[in-house]
């Protein structure tokens, strides 16, 4: 990674670029066709759904309480996989517990709301009492304030950006509120353009790093816990304060590996309306594997990727790998 390679990038760019503008019109077109997926709009300049957009103020006003834990995550990264685990040690490995709702229930998503604003990620915390675990997709700087002045913990997991890319296109094929995600070329470039949902990949991985040792981050990695789940949950557990025997550990491990939550109603989205998840397009628990962009990525756009990732992340030498 991040040695001199040549790429003829600006052809790349361009070619992508038109592609792009295609897509966005066949966004909208989508949109006129009757179907439910959004366009995106800015808060501060990073593209986020309409629904979102729509319903910010109530979510810039959230009041956190000093128990709160968030996890935070760019989309894909693992944030289902890290709220099971959370889920788990907070209550010590009961499967009953563990089961009492699916994910989105148990740890309302910030800022996410249904289109009519009634369902909300903000609506559903209200009625839950601290301490809660809240998901969300912002950029630390739109993280509502009172979770910084209240002193809240955050969990942050960051996932190496190829299979980040990769996961995001697979869902937005499949989420029919997302936008259009073209093809793959055109969301290629999206997504290194910071075009996509909650914005630039690298502005947000980046974020959090430098922030990390300022407020109570832990940053986490998806591919530390593909590669060792019992020391990465070891490590998740003493941030929360927690201790855990090697039984449940071992246990929660079991319970929180990708086979298991695949077959968890309660962690697999399954209770998500196919009208909204078109199961034939793609699997919410799709692969779970470190690696899968080789299958995706052509050489020209390996290329492109690598020389664009090196020159975005020079300022910020971040541990990100894409294998283990
Ligand atoms: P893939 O699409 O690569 O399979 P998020 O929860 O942030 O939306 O991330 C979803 C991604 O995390 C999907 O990746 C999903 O399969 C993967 N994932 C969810 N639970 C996992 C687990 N227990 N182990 C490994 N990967 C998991």
């Amino acid at each position: 990674m991040c040695t001199n390679q040549y790429t003829d990038y600006k052809t790349h760019l361009s070619r992508a670029r038109s592609a792009s503008v295609q897509s966005s019109q066949a966004s909208y077109k989508g949109k006129m066709d009757g179907t439910t997926r959004e366009a995106l709009f800015p808060i501060q300049g990073i593209p986020l759904p309409e629904r979102v957009v729509k319903y910010w103020a109530r979510v810039e006003q959230f009041q956190a309480s000093k128990e709160d834990l968030l996890i935070a995550t760019y989309p894909k990264a693992g944030t289902t996989w890290t709220q099971e685990v959370v889920d788990h040690i907070q209550n010590e490995g009961d499967v009953g517990r563990c089961r009492r709702a699916p994910t989105q229930e148990r740890m309302p998503f910030l800022e996410m709301t249904s289109p009519d604003g009634l369902s909300a990620g903000i609506t559903k915390l209200e009625v839950m009492d601290p301490p809660r675990v809240i998901k969300t997709h912002l950029p630390i700087q739109l993280v509502p304030r009172s979770f910084w002045e209240a002193g809240c913990k955050v969990i942050y997991m960051a996932r190496n950006p190829k299979d980040t890319v990769v996961s995001y296109y697979h869902f937005d094929r499949m989420n029919l509120t997302q936008p259009e995600p073209g093809t793959w070329q055109q969301y290629l470039e999206k997504f290194m353009t910071g075009q996509l949902g909650w914005g630039s990949w690298y502005d947000h991985v980046k974020g959090y790093w430098r922030e990390r040792q300022n407020k109570k981050i832990l940053y986490i990695f998806f591919e530390d816990m593909k590669e060792d789940p019992v020391r990465e949950v070891i490590r998740i557990a003493q941030f929360l304060g927690k201790q855990l025997s090697k039984s449940m550990l071992d246990h929660i491990v079991q319970m929180t590996a990708f086979s298991a939550m695949r077959e968890n109603p309660m962690a697999n989205y399954s209770t998500i309306p196919d009208t909204i998840f078109d199961r034939t397009a793609s699997e919410f628990m799709r692969k779970g594997e470190v690696g899968d962009w080789k299958n995706h990525f052509n050489a020209e756009e390996d290329a492109a990727f690598e020389e664009h990732y090196c020159r975005l992340m020079a300022d910020c030498p971040i541990p990100i790998r894409f294998t283990v």
